[in-house]
């Protein structure tokens, strides 16, 4: 095997596992539960008064910005 070949071969690999990082990291927003405190609500700023920056229930610190929440978090 040439050298040519044996970089391409090398570089063919790196790029497949960054590949397969990214997927691997490729998180997905959860649906909505279905459930009373779900249904229904059409604003962002509803779904704060139990998702807020200081409530138990907040968003974890990785969470993707965002304040439309219905643009990422589908219902069934
Ligand atoms: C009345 C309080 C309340 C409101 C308003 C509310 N939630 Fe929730 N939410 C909860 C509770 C409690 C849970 C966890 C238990 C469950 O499954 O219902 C939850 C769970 C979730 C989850 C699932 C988390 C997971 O790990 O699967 C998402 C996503 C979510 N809420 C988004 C929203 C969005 C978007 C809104 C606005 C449309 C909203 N919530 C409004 C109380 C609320
Ligand atoms: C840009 C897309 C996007 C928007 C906009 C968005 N979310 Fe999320 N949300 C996500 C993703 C992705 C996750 C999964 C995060 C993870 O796996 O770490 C998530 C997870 C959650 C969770 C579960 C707890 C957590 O942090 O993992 C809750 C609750 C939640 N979102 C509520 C909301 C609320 C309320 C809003 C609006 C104020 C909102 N989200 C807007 C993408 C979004």
């Amino acid at each position: 095997m040439g050298r040519g070949q044996k970089v391409f071969l090398i570089g063919l690999v790196l790029l497949a596992a960054l590949i397969g990082i990214l997927v691997w990291r490729n998180r997905q927003p959860p649906m909505l539960p279905e459930n009373e405190n779900h249904a229904g609500i059409t604003s962002g700023e509803r779904c704060l008064v139990c998702h807020g920056p200081e409530d138990e229930l907040t968003r974890g610190r990785n969470h993707p910005l965002g304040f439309d929440c219905a643009r990422c978090h589908g219902t069934r």
